[in-house]
């Protein structure tokens, strides 16, 4: 079976990755700075290396470790708010650190790469919803460390015959089936798990980030896509690569948008509890409207979402916040370094 490393596997997308891959029967090792990952996510079944992409060395000795079949790459920064006031800090993590990452599959044959790519990518849209072919105009320093990645990959196509799909994620939402694994975001600034953080009682309200948009309620709109319908996106693009397919770029997302007053209307509904809402001023980087056109990876890799409903996507992570309301353990940092001088959990 196929050995698949993935970076960022302690990660909220990621390890719901890394669940279906084992599930599928892949052999699987996670790499993981666990600056912003959970140990307590990544399955004792994995390989997993506690190390940050910038450590050049440190990966060498993974990839002269392993044989990789294919990468997952999903370890970066992700805040887009976040992006505007650290911008290097971004620039270095998603586009020099994963060069690092690139560098050494080069130098180990190993040429196949999913990677985990968004919709701030495309900026304010000129036509909804919004195709792959859009104009590429990101609005905060987050979608153009990603688009500038896009275009790296593509440089590595034509000097070194890399394969690589991008998966251009509109808004990840919910939990898995079980509830074990879910958002833990440390700041959160994700709407979804704040909100239902506000419904725990942990937060006294939710902001809504300006109520001036050129949109019905005056209100953000974004197009919500379940971890799950995601994890099984990835799994169908690994698939393709694996069956000596060729490099693409595919939208996530379901189609259909919300605002944020929906947003929290929903989670009201169903939580059962009353949430303070205050209304408060825009966030710099935010587009008004990001909705997906998904057509393309339904017709090519026969993807078929299944949570439709913004409902039955806040239930899940409504279930997952209920089963862990202070998130995931913190690590102390001795336990932190004491991880990172042993490199690896399971030995292969
Ligand atoms: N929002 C609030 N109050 C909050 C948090 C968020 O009103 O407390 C609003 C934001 O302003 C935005 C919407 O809720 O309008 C969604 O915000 P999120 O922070 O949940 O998500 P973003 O749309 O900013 O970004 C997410 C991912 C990005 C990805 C993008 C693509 O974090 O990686 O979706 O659609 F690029």
């Amino acid at each position: 079976m196929s050995h698949i490393l993935v970076t960022g596997g302690a990660g909220y997308i990621g390890s719901h990755v890394v669940k279906l891959l084992l599930e599928k029967g892949y052999k699987v090792s996670v790499l993981d700075s666990l600056i912003n990952g959970h140990i307590e996510v990544v399955p004792e079944e994995v390989n997993f290396y506690q190390i940050d992409l910038a450590d050049k060395e440190g990966l060498d000795a993974i990839f002269e470790k392993n044989t990789f079949d294919a990468v997952m790459h999903f370890a970066a920064f992700i805040e887009a708010g976040i992006s505007m006031n650290e911008p290097g800090k971004f620039f270095t993590n998603n586009c020099s650190n994963g060069i690092n990452l690139l560098e050494v599959m080069m130098k180990y044959d190993v040429s196949k790469l999913i990677f985990s790519s968004t919709a701030a990518l495309y900026g304010d849209p000129i036509q909804t919803p919004i195709k792959e072919n859009h104009p590429l105009q990101p609005v905060n320093h987050y979608g153009t460390t990603k688009l500038i990645f896009e275009k790296i990959l593509s440089m590595y196509k034509e000097t070194y015959n890399l394969k690589y799909i991008a998966l251009r994620y509109f808004n990840a939402a919910g939990a898995d089936q079980g509830a074990e694994i879910g958002e833990d975001h440390d700041p959160e600034t994700h709407l979804i798990p704040l909100v239902l953080q506000t419904a725990l009682g942990k937060r006294d309200d939710i902001k809504i980030f300006g109520t001036d948009y050129d949109t019905e309620d005056g209100t953000c709109v974004r197009d919500y896509i379940h971890v799950s319908d995601l994890a099984e996106a990835h799994l169908l693009a690994l698939e393709n690569l694996l069956e000596g397919g060729q490099s693409d770029q595919f939208n996530l997302g379901n189609g259909k948008g919300f605002s944020v007053r929906e947003v929290i209307e929903a989670a009201k509904k169903v939580t059962g509890k009353d949430i303070k809402v205050v209304e408060a001023g825009r966030r710099e980087g935010d587009p008004a409207i990001l909705i997906a056109d998904s057509t393309k990876i339904k017709n090519k890799l026969g993807w078929d979402p299944k949570f439709t409903s913004i409902e039955d996507i806040i239930k899940t992570a409504w279930e997952f916040h209920m089963k862990h309301p202070d998130g995931f353990k913190k690590l102390s940092s001795a336990t932190f370094f004491e991880l990172l001088s042993t490199p690896t959990r399971a030995g292969n």
